[in-house]
């Protein structure tokens, strides 16, 4: 694990873009795994920034991304879907065909829990998969749990990020309870693993999941034992591991 820290929200952005578009270039026809959340908007405006200025072509690109609320309509604002529509669909060329969320709203969850994990196993899995870091240690959606082998399937959101992601809507009550989200087993088949994380609030969690005890209560514990993840962090996320393990951070 690399841990590479940046002194501001914009640096961290631009860093963690830097190595989503090295993949596209490498591989115009990869799988990128994405995430949503405040965390990433910055990579995905640096990353419309390049397409713009001609630097990325998407045209080849096919995107799984991690989660989805169920039971919040798809053209909600704060669907996912809408959110990755907002933030870099609708400005790149990727084709619509080609970029995929969990369907929160199918009638038969179970079902699309099982077409999701067909669906990105046929494209050849994830090349480099984006993550966040939730202040419960989850990755996707994957809260506090007694055990790691998950594959995509639906979940109880816990307080804490209902109320993290209550900023997103009018109200906390406007929160939908359950996610599907793709399970740790699924984020663990990645290639390579990119996690980004800014803001004081997040150092104690990324101290806890890169250097405590691999645990299912800490879900992101589980990336010290994947054998390619870069974390991009700022310097207040960074606080706790400069403190405890400064010769860690590149
Ligand atoms: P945030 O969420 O980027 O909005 O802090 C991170 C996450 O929940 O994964």
């Amino acid at each position: 694990m690399r841990i590479i820290s940046a002194p501001d929200y914009a640096s961290m952005s631009r860093k963690a873009a830097n190595l989503l578009s090295a993949q596209v270039i490498l591989k115009p026809d990869c799988v990128l795994g994405l995430a949503t959340g405040g965390t990433p908007v910055g990579v995905y405006k640096q990353l419309v920034n390049w397409y713009e200025k001609g630097d990325l072509d998407f045209s080849k690109v096919h995107t799984v991304n991690l989660d989805e609320y169920i039971g919040l309509p798809v053209t909600h604002p704060q669907s996912y879907r809408s959110f990755m529509n907002d933030n870099l669909f609708n400005h790149v060329n990727i084709p619509i065909e080609n970029t995929n969320v969990p369907n929160g709203n199918a009638h038969n969850m179970d079902a699309e829990c099982a077409r999701y994990e067909k669906l990105i196993d046929s494209l050849g899995g994830v090349d480099m998969q984006l993550l966040g870091i939730g202040n419960t240690g989850h990755i996707g959606f994957n809260e506090p749990h007694d055990r790691f082998d998950t594959t995509t399937h639906v979940v109880t959101l816990s307080e804490v990020t209902i109320r993290a992601n209550a900023r997103f809507f009018d109200s906390e009550a406007d929160v939908p309870r359950y996610a599907v989200t793709m399970g740790i087993q699924t984020i663990m088949k990645a290639q390579k693993i990119v996690l980004v994380a800014n803001g004081e609030n997040k150092a104690d969690i990324l101290e806890k999941a890169l250097f405590g005890p691999i645990n299912p209560q800490i879900p992101a514990s589980i990336l010290q034992l994947h054998r390619d993840v870069t974390v991009f962090a700022d310097e207040a996320a960074l606080k706790v591991i400069r403190e405890k393990h400064p010769q860690a951070i590149d």
